[in-house]
C-alpha cells in the first residue's frame, strides 16, 4: 500500500475553509452556530459526501464522516479536530486536523487500503469558549465530562442558550443522545498545529503528544462604585478597575512563582463598564485562564486566585464573585497509539520526540472515553490564535501522512 498525500488538494481546502470567516483575511473568526460557521460546515459536509464518507450529526452539531470497514460493528478509529476559530485567529488551528484528517481517509481510500474497523473524521462543535465560555463543548458532551443538564445552563453573551441556538442553527434532537456509547472507539487521533515553538526551534517535524494539560478558567465580576471622574475625591473612590489591576497582577505572579515552567495564567477578557474618559470604573468583568501539566499546582494557582478576590474585595470594598466555570484534570496518551504513530513516524523515516500539549484539545476529554493520542506539527514561531498563524504545507502534508498510516495501522 502507498499513501499519496494530495498536497494542492489540501492547501487549497485550508483555503477555501479560510474564506469563511467573519474578519478580514488573513485573519479568520469563526464563532460556533453563526451564519459563517454553518456555511463552513455545509461546505466541509460536502467535502466529506464528495470523498464517499456518510456523514451525520448529533444533537450540538458534532459531525462524523464514516467509511464503513469490512466489520462496521467494531470500534471505531476516529481522527479530527474541530473548525471554530476565536475573534482574529488564525488559518491552521483545528483546521490542519480536520482536512487533514479528510485527507489522510481519501489517501487510503485511494490506495486501495481495506479497514477492518470503521474509520471516522470527527468534526466537534466549540472547541473554542468564545461563545458558551467553556471550552470543548462538543467532546465534553461526547464524553459525559459535561452533563445535558449543565449545558443547558450556558448562555451566550446575548442571553441565548445552548438549546435555543443549535435548535435555530438547525441541530435537533436531545443534548442526551450526544453522549457515545462505552467502547464506541478503538482509538482516537487528533493532528493539530503545535502552537507553541519547540518543534521549529529544534527542527524536528513532528511531535507525538503523551500529556495534555489541565486547564482551568474562572469568570470573575467585580462592582465598585462609578461616579464623577473630576469631583470623586481619591479616599472615597471603590474603583472597580483598580480592584481588577490587582487581582491581574495576582494572576501574573501565582502563575510565575510555582517554580515550574508548565504553569501559565492569563487574564483574556477585562470588560469596563461604562467605560467612558470622565467616568470612575463601576464594574468590570475578567476571564482568568489557568493551565499545568500537575493538577496539585493549577489547583494552588486557582486558590490563591480566589483568596486574593476576598481580600481585595475587603481591602478596597468592592463586591468581587468569581465563578469556576471548569477544572478539568490532564490527559495521558495511550501508549499503543503513541507507538502506532511512533512507528509510522520510523517507516516514513520522519524525525519526532514526545511532548506535552500545553493547549488543551478536544482529545483532553474524549480520553476519558477512548484511547488518544496527538500528532504535532510545527508552526512559525510557534504563533497561534493570531492571524499569522503558518504553518508549512511540507509539515501540514507529513501530518496528514503519518495520520493517514497510523489510522490504517489501527483499522486493520
Ligand atoms: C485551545 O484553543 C486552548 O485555548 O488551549
Ligand atoms: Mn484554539
Ligand atoms: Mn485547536
Amino acid at each position: 500500500m502507498s499513501i499519496t498525500i494530495d498536497e494542492n488538494r489540501l492547501l487549497s481546502e485550508i483555503e477555501a475553509l479560510a474564506s469563511f470567516s467573519d474578519a478580514e483575511p488573513p485573519a479568520v473568526t469563526r464563532i460556533v452556530f453563526t451564519p459563517t460557521d454553518l456555511k463552513a460546515r455545509a461546505w466541509l459536509k460536502a467535502r466529506c459526501e464528495e470523498a464517499g464518507l456518510t456523514v451525520c450529526q448529533d444533537a450540538v452539531g458534532n459531525t462524523f464522516a464514516r467509511w464503513n470497514g469490512s466489520n462496521p460493528s467494531a470500534p471505531v478509529v476516529g481522527a479530527g479536530s474541530h473548525i471554530d476559530a476565536i475573534p482574529n485567529a488564525g488559518k491552521y488551528d483545528g483546521v490542519v486536523g480536520v482536512l487533514g484528517g479528510l485527507e489522510a481517509i481519501r489517501s487510503l481510500r485511494q490506495s486501495g487500503f481495506h479497514p477492518t474497523h470503521p474509520i471516522e473524521l470527527l468534526i466537534f462543535t466549540a472547541e473554542e469558549p468564545t461563545r458558551f465560555g467553556i471550552g470543548c463543548l462538543g467532546s465534553r458532551l461526547l464524553s459525559g465530562t459535561l452533563s445535558a443538564d449543565a449545558a443547558r445552563k450556558l448562555k451566550d453573551n446575548d442571553g441565548a442558550t445552548i438549546d435555543e441556538v443549535r435548535r435555530e442553527a438547525g441541530f435537533g434532537g436531545e443534548l442526551e443522545e450526544v453522549k457515545l456509547p462505552n467502547g464506541y472507539y478503538k482509538a482516537f487521533v487528533e493532528l493539530h498545529i503545535e502552537q507553541g515553538p519547540l518543534l521549529e526551534r529544534q527542527t524536528i517535524p513532528l511531535g507525538i503528544v503523551t500529556k495534555i494539560a489541565a486547564p482551568a478558567s474562572l469568570r470573575v465580576l467585580i462592582e465598585g462604585a462609578g461616579g464623577h471622574a473630576g469631583a470623586v475625591l481619591m479616599p472615597d473612590r471603590h474603583d472597580a478597575l483598580c480592584a481588577a489591576a490587582e487581582l491581574i497582577l495576582v494572576v501574573e505572579n501565582a502563575a510565575s512563582t510555582t517554580g515550574a515552567s508548565d504553569t501559565v495564567a492569563s487574564v483574556g477578557i477585562c470588560e469596563v463598564f461604562p467605560g467612558a474618559v470622565n467616568s470612575i470604573p463601576s464594574r468590570v468583568r475578567l476571564s482568568v485562564d489557568v493551565r499545568d501539566t500537575d493538577l496539585q499546582r493549577r489547583d494552588g494557582v486557582v486558590r490563591t486566585i480566589e483568596a486574593a478576590c476576598d481580600s481585595i474585595s475587603d481591602k478596597r470594598q468592592v463586591s468581587i464573585q468569581s465563578e469556576l466555570l471548569n477544572a478539568d484534570a490532564p490527559a495521558d496518551c495511550a501508549p499503543a497509539i503513541i507507538e502506532a504513530l511512533s512507528q509510522s513516524c520510523r517507516k516514513h523515516e520522519l524525525n519526532f520526540i514526545p511532548m506535552v500539549s500545553r493547549a488543551y484539545h478536544d482529545s483532553l476529554f474524549m480520553a476519558r472515553i477512548a484511547p488518544v493520542a496527538m500528532l504535532f506539527i510545527p508552526c512559525r514561531n510557534g504563533y497561534s490564535h493570531r492571524p499569522d498563524e503558518y504553518a508549512a504545507p511540507e509539515d501540514i502534508v507529513r501530518g496528514a501522512l503519518v495520520l493517514a498510516e497510523t489510522l490504517a495501522a489501527l483499522s486493520k
